[in-house]
């Protein structure tokens, strides 16, 4: 991980820019995080595994917003936080990132990059957009992010999964986002696809940008991830340098045949 030229996070305890703090979430009778405690550094990426129902969409719903925990801490910059919303989390920086869900389909890739930010000029005295600005700044907000778009002027409707989400991470990064939390990003692209995702994965870390992704695809996260978190029936049953673990352990970790590795909440 190289950290020398980041920009330089919020007031923090220990320089994470977010921390999870002995998170419980309860769905009535069921526990689905137990006592979660889960940190993750500006310009860190993060691989979360875990099998079906272990608690990992809950986990970035809890971060990102969508649900709130039955007890337990939120810390972002090294202020407590409470987010009610999504809108409220975006605000702050955080964004989920799904693979179609966020964009207009209906629009051009412009309108898109610009939506709720437009910038207007006036003509006659009178407000209209300003059509060739936009354009511009999303041309070279992608070529920023190694993205290339045949035309701005699609409509998203006509563009792959691949790279909608490459205008969904390039937006999130030109409007100052610090945290992106991916859910599994790539199930249903391809091979050429994905790589180029995960290339995107990596320029987005580099600019400081924290990055928490999950997947069920263990090469995608020994590809990527710095570190590697693994949940298993709600609680956190590994968190380790990738460096120090591999494809093997983990997947002990995962189905419970070896205990609970390296965590701060053993
Ligand atoms: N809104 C809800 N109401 C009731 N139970 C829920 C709700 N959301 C999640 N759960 C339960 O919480 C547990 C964790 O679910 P979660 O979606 O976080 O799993 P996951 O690790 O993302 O699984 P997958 O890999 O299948 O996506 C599951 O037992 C699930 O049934
Ligand atoms: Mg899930």
């Amino acid at each position: 991980m190289t950290t020398a030229s980041l920009p330089t996070p919020g007031p923090s305890t220990d320089g994470a820019l977010l921390e999870l703090r002995s998170i419980r979430k309860r769905f009535g009778a069921i526990e689905a995080l137990r006592d979660v405690t889960f940190s993750i550094a500006a310009g860190e990426v993060v691989a979360l595994l875990g099998d079906n129902g272990a608690g990992k969409s809950t986990l970035v719903k809890i971060i990102s917003g969508g649900l709130e925990p039955t007890s337990g801490e939120v810390v972002f910059e090294g202020v407590p936080r409470h987010f009610g919303s999504p809108a409220e989390a975006k605000a702050a920086g955080i964004e989920t990132v799904y693979q179609d869900l966020s964009l207009c389909t209906n629009v051009d890739v412009v309108a898109n990059f610009f939506m709720g930010r437009e910038i207007t000029k006036r003509v006659l005295g009178i407000p209209v957009l300003d059509e060739r600005r936009m354009r511009e700044e999303t041309a070279r907000a992608l070529e920023d992010g190694g993205t290339r778009i045949p035309s701005l002027r699609t409509h998203v409707e006509h563009l792959s999964g691949g790279q909608r989400q490459a205008i969904e991470l390039n937006r999130f990064v030109h409007w100052g986002g610090k945290l992106v939390l991916l859910d599994e990003p790539f199930a249903a692209l391809g091979v050429e696809q994905t790589r180029r995702g995960l290339e995107m994965i990596d320029r987005v870390r580099q600019r400081g940008i924290g990055v928490v992704l999950i997947t069920h695809i263990m090469a995608q996260a020994f590809a990527i991830a710095d570190r590697i978190v693994v949940m298993r029936q709600g609680a956190v049953a590994g968190d380790l340098a990738t460096r120090d673990t591999s494809p093997d352990e983990v997947v002990h970790m995962i189905t419970g045949e070896i205990e609970t590795v390296g965590t701060r909440n053993p």
